[in-house]
């Protein structure tokens, strides 16, 4: 992306220091990683979070090192809440550059309650996100960055419908959106970690009283149980968060369309294209009836 290819009077933001970032899920795992990476870049770091208790201990501990943060209670599957936190964000701080939509849960099986609030928290709110706060990006004409928290869920589907469905989502939102913001100084990325020390495998920790009783507990034996295991086995020795948040203000600062965390999975989405190359080989050389 050049300056050349910007709309008129229009920037692409250079630099971290100064601007005002809006994080979600930012009480915990890769989002404090993300708002404590910023705010030692020095941006202005608004963070948000549904879990106040996690909120305030982060906001202490980030304030311990002079960092010019502050913080916002919302359930972001609501979107009224998401509204209400970026007006809290507009009013505290001025103008806003940075949008990540990042809190997600796991998930928890396949009942209309467990796809609604996975759905919810991981595809909705990403996509309330950028509806809300694109906006207010776009109107300082100072360029500004959006990234997207998907996963590598979100090239290589598994078992987990309703979360791989989410990031897959993700995934395709930032593709389209990056060409659509590009000409107006908005970099858009889209983040696919691995295996990260963070409590994704406690998501229902943050279960909103709405779906209460209706996401049913995780099996504690079979295939299933075996496979959140492994899942919660490699999480536990997983990369360190707050590496993943440099990762990420490099690729903020780069315009990185994907951020990777690490190789492990770069087979398997290669096996994947391969697969998709072989459903064009089938056809190859045909004419379409029309
Ligand atoms: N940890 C991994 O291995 C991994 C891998 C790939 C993708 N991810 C993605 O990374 C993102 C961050 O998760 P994490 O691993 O840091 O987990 P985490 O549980 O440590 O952090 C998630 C944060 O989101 C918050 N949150 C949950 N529901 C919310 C809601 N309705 N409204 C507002 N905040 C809410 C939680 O309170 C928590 O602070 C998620 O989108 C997750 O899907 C994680």
């Amino acid at each position: 992306m050049t300056a050349k290819t910007l709309a008129r009077g229009r920037r692409r933001m250079k630099e971290l220091a100064g601007k005002t970032a809006f994080v979600t899920g930012a009480a915990s795992g890769i989002g404090l990683g993300i708002a404590t990476a910023f705010a030692q870049a020095g941006a202005k770091v608004m963070l948000c979070d549904i879990d106040e208790a996690a909120l305030s201990a982060a906001l202490e501990q980030l304030r311990l090192t002079n960092a010019d943060v502050d913080g916002v209670k919302a359930d972001v599957s609501l979107k009224a809440e998401l509204a209400a936190a970026a007006q809290a964000t507009t009013d505290r701080y001025g103008k806003v550059h940075i949008l990540v939509n990042n809190a997600g849960v796991g998930g928890g099986g396949w009942t209309d309650a467990s796809w609604n609030w996975t759905l919810g928290v991981n595809l909705m709110a990403t996509i309330w996100g950028i509806e809300i706060f694109w906006r207010l990006i776009d109107q300082h004409g100072e360029g500004g960055h959006i990234v997207s928290t998907a996963s590598i869920a979100g090239l290589i589907a598994g078992s987990n419908y309703p979360y791989d469905v989410s990031k897959y989502g993700v995934v395709a939102l930032s593709e389209g959106l990056r060409r659509d913001l590009a000409p107006r100084g908005i970099g858009v990325s889209v983040l696919c970690p691995g295996f990260i020390r963070t409590q994704i495998m406690t998501s229902r920790r943050n279960l909103p009283q709405r779906f209460e009783g209706a996401v049913p507990a995780a099996p504690t034996s079979g295939p299933i149980a075996e496979r959140i295991n492994m899942v919660r086995e490699r999480v536990s020795g997983g990369i360190d968060p707050l590496y993943v948040g440099e990762l990420v203000r490099e690729g903020v600062e780069k315009d990185w369309p994907y951020i990777f965390t690490d190789l492990e999975f770069e087979p398997m989405i290669e096996a994947r294209f391969a697969a998709i190359k072989q459903g064009f080989d089938n056809i190859r050389g045909r004419n379409p009836k029309r």
